[in-house]
């Protein structure tokens, strides 16, 4: 991290002014690393060109697909290896989208190199390395984000500031569900019980209720063709659980991987008192909102019958303002951003990466780190997460068996 000392003269003999600078180091731009190009290579051009980044660098052991990505870039430069990011002590922060089977083993390496990591989702498949994350972190102080991108998609941030409105009334449920075909991905995803990547399902609705999951019980169903079954033991194509959240509030949340027809798509609904928000059905549709009406007055003058409810799409925007100008195109696929009026082509809802996500993930990673804040999916609320997945998949096992969530996962 490089130290910046704005407006003050450096000046050893006036140890106030000494004092003051050594209690006052203002961290303002951060040397990163992209590890994973694949799915990670989205994220290139966004740190390329975002205000806060003082050097940039990039590293996958394919190193034709490093050259690709670096090419059009302005400040890319590519590490050779893992270990030499590592070592690097210019390195302030690293961003792993690496393989599943990695995320364990390179966040502690990095945590314990000394840098803030960012890390895709899932944070861990297990709850001994969610707790073996969480005390790195404790031990390292360093930070620790989690790049979840169903929770910084422009249906979130709508239904987030409606909610802290109190349009919606008083939150009734919530339900979540993630669907997508993953026959033919690489091979560590061939029969992963769908929970253990639970992360889109269940993630927005413990950020939504504001409370960490208590207890889940998980129900495992369909059948799945034998040889997807030996690599996990998980005999399921998808599952669904239901959630209790410390709060009282109820949920439930549905995942499929396999042998299961459905388009993709990560989804969350909110059930309210007053409004309930429904996500699309088909992607890049809009989603729907139900507006709780007063009583129709029926011809003998008392109230009819049920309240009326009115029920229209409802777009959710764009809140690419929340971002610094370099990076709000990427809230937009590029195809729908026009450099000749890009103001206009930003009021359009949010079509980038996974409904305008990855720009605000970046972002909030960047800043939870030069702002020494907690990330707003770190390693305690985002180890709930993960554990209530964990737990509903050994639930399913057990026929249903109700699990508490373990204390040290309640943030
Ligand atoms: N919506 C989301 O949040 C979302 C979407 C897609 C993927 N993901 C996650 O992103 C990760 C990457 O997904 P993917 O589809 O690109 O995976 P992938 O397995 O296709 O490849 C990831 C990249 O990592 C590289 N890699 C292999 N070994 C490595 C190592 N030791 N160190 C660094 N890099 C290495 C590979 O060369 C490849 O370019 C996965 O963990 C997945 O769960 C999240």
């Amino acid at each position: 991290m490089r130290l910046n000392y704005p407006n003050v003269t450096w000046n050893l003999r006036h140890i106030d002014t000494f004092q003051y600078l050594e209690n006052n180091i203002i961290m303002n731009k951060l040397n990163l690393v992209l590890v994973g190009l694949g799915f990670g290579a989205a994220f290139a051009p966004i740190y390329d060109v975002h205000p806060d980044i003082a050097s940039f660098g990039i590293f996958d052991p394919d190193p034709t697909l490093a050259k690709n990505v670096a090419a059009p870039l302005k400040k890319a430069r590519i590490y050779q290896s893992f270990d030499e990011v590592l070592k690097d002590s210019a390195v302030d922060a690293v961003h792993l989208v690496s393989p599943i089977p990695l995320h364990v083993e390179q966040t502690l390496a990095v945590l314990n190199a000394g840098k803030h990591c960012a890390c895709t989702v899932p944070m861990a498949l297990t709850l001994n390395d969610l707790q073996a994350i969480i005390d790195a972190v404790k031990k390292t102080k360093k930070s620790y984000c989690v790049m979840e991108t169903a929770v910084y998609s422009t249906h979130f941030f709508k239904v987030m500031e409606m909610l802290k409105k109190g349009e919606f009334g008083s939150i009734q449920f919530l339900r979540g569900a993630h669907y997508q075909d993953m026959e033919y991905w690489p091979d560590y995803w061939m029969g992963l019980p769908p929970m253990f990547y639970g992360t889109h399902a269940i993630g927005p609705l413990v950020m939504l209720a504001d409370s960490p999951i208590v207890r889940v019980r998980g129900l495992g169903s369909g059948t799945m063709r034998k040889e997807l079954q030996t690599q996990y033991g998980n005999p399921f194509p998808i599952e669904t659980m239901q959630i209790e959240f410390a709060s009282g509030l109820k949920a439930e949340a549905t995942r499929s991987l396999f042998e299961t027809a459905h388009a993709y798509t990560e989804q969350f609904n909110l059930y309210g008192s007053k409004k309930t928000f429904e996500w699309e059905q088909i992607e890049r549709e809009q989603p729907v909102l139900h507006t709780l009406l007063p009583p129709k007055t029926g011809e003998n003058g008392k109230p009819m019958r049920g309240l009326p409810v009115e029920v229209r799409h409802f777009p959710t925007g764009n809140f690419h303002v929340l971002l610094p100008e370099e990076i709000r195109r990427f809230t937009l696929r590029s195809a729908d951003y026009d450099e000749t009026n890009p103001q206009l082509s930003l009021e359009r809802d949010a079509s980038g990466g996974h409904r305008g996500s990855h720009p605000h993930m970046v972002h909030e990673f960047i800043r939870s780190v030069l702002e020494e804040r907690k990330a707003y999916i770190n390693e305690l609320n985002g180890a709930n997460i993960v554990a209530a997945g964990v737990c509903a998949h050994e639930s399913a096992i057990r026929g249903g068996e109700i699990i508490n969530i373990p204390d040290c996962f309640l943030w």
